[in-house]
This record gives structure tokens, sequence and C-alpha cells, in this order.
């Protein structure tokens, strides 16, 4: 018996790094994935599906939205992984920079969850977690563009824990806050700042992907059936 047998999950982002980690947790415990991403997949597990998707292109997600009701019939988890970063200080940080940021991080979240949360909602089942970030809590140097989003990701979390279960859906929302986690996103940071930021956590190191990925099943499962609206700060005890 798996934690979530039976269940069909998507994944935005789902490739590699976090998203691959929690596709990869989420298929081992009997989901069905869906991992959509712009990318390839740069793994194979059994029961995780690969799906092309921009989640900024309004028209893909909605053709995204229609093979997937088609094909499964119902998604019962939505993790809201897609993300990237475009860092620079803002008196330097320019409209490209600021627009590609906010276009992923939160109108990709917003073009996802307005298709897929109404149809858990006319379902009566789903878990919807967002993948926020510790700089989304505390904000950071360098990342005007995502700090908002990743804030702003944070209250699309409480407004869809209300929006959704309104009408007595038993549907959840919740957020995963990482602090800093070893995967490609941390590429262009200089070991220098990232050994500086593991001095900033409690337990004095950065984060691995599977440690997402298991706040991320905990979510997902009936293990946390009585919780929503709320973030999970995995960050090994970190302040910014
Ligand atoms: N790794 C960290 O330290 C860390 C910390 C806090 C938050 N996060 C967040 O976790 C999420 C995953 O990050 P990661 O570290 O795995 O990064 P990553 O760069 O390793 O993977 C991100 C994935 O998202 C995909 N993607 C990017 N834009 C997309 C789009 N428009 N449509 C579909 N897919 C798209 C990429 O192709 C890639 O496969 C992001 O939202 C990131 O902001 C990461």
């Amino acid at each position: 018996m798996g934690r979530l047998d039976n269940k069909v999950a998507i994944v935005t982002g789902g490739a590699k790094g976090l998203g691959q980690a929690i596709a990869e947790m989420f298929a081992s415990e009997g989901a069905r994935v869906i991992a959509a991403d712009m990318g390839e997949l740069t793994y194979s597990a059994k029961n995780v599906f690969g799906y092309h998707l921009n989640v900024t292109d309004v028209k893909g997600v909605q053709a995204f939205y229609d093979d997937v009701v088609a094909k499964f019939g119902k998604v019962d988890i939505l993790v809201n992984n897609a993300g990237i970063t475009r860092d620079a200080m803002t008196r330097k940080m320019t409209d490209d920079q600021w627009n590609q940021v906010i276009d992923v991080n939160l109108k990709g979240v917003f073009n996802m969850t307005r298709l897929f949360g109404p149809l858990m909602e006319t379902n009566g089942y789903g878990s919807i977690i967002n993948i926020s970030s510790v700089v989304g809590v505390y904000g950071n140097i360098g990342q005007a563009n995502y700090a908002a989003t990743k804030a702003g990701v944070l209250g699309l979390t409480m407004t869809w824990a209300k929006e959704f279960a309104r009408k007595g859906a038993n549907v959840r929302c919740n957020a995963i806050a990482p602090g800093y986690i070893m995967t490609d996103i941390l590429k262009t940071i200089p070991q220098d700042l990232l050994d500086g930021f593991a001095k900033l956590t409690m337990l004095g190191r950065l984060g691995q992907p599977v440690e997402i990925a298991n706040a991320a099943l905990f979510l997902a499962s009936e293990e946390s059936s009585y919780i929503t609206a709320q973030t999970i700060n995995v960050n090994g005890g970190m302040r910014l």
C-alpha cells in the first residue's frame, strides 16, 4: 500500500531538481505523475509521464488540461513547482528580468491553478502545493523580482485554500518554502556565497531535494488531512 495509491498528480517543472524528487517520490507511493516541463525529463521512473508544457503559455496550459482530463479523468494533486531566477540589484534590474520571473513564478502558478483548482472543487477532492522560497519569507538582496513572486505565492496559497473549499469540497492548498537546496538553480551562485548560506542555517548545511519531496508527500497525502492555508518552511532553520 502506497500513501498515494490511485492518485493522479501533476508536478510542474518536474523534469529535474526539486520537481524530479517530488515526482519520483509520489510515483513510488503509488501515484500516476505527470511531470509537466519546458524541458525533457532528465530521468525515467515508472508511472512518471513527461509532458512538454510552458506554464506561461495560456493556450498550452488549456490544451494540457484538456489532455490530462481526457487521459486521466481527474487530478488529485497539483504541485506548482516550475520556477526561475533572474537576479540583479534593484537599480540594475531590467524590465525583461522582472517580467520573466513574474511570468513563470507567479502567472504560471495562476495559469495552472485557475483550471485545476476548479476541477478539484468539482470532484470534491484535491491537494494543491505551491513551491515558495525562504526568499519569499524574508526577502533577499538582488532578488526583488524573485522575492515578490515567492511572497505572492503565499498570498495565492491562502486565497485558494479559502476559495476552493468554500462550498464544502475537501480541497486543501499549502505552500512549501525551501531554503537553499542543491539543484541546478543554485549553479549561478558562487561557492563562497553558498557556504555563507549554509552557515545561516541552524543545521549548518544546504538541503537535499529529497528533503523537500518528503514535505510535499506529507502535504499531498492524507497525513495532512486537517492542514490547509499553511506554509511549511524546509530550510534547516535558516533566517536570511
Ligand atoms: N533549489 C533551491 O534552492 C530552491 C529554494 C527555494 C525555492 N526553490 C523553488 O523550487 C522550484 C524548483 O526549483 P529547482 O531548484 O528544482 O530548479 P531547477 O532549475 O533545477 O528546475 C526548475 C525546472 O522548472 C522548469 N521550468 C522553468 N520554467 C518553466 C516554464 N515556464 N514552464 C514549465 N517548466 C519550467 C525547468 O525546465 C526545470 O526543469 C522553483 O520554483 C524554485 O524557485 C528552489
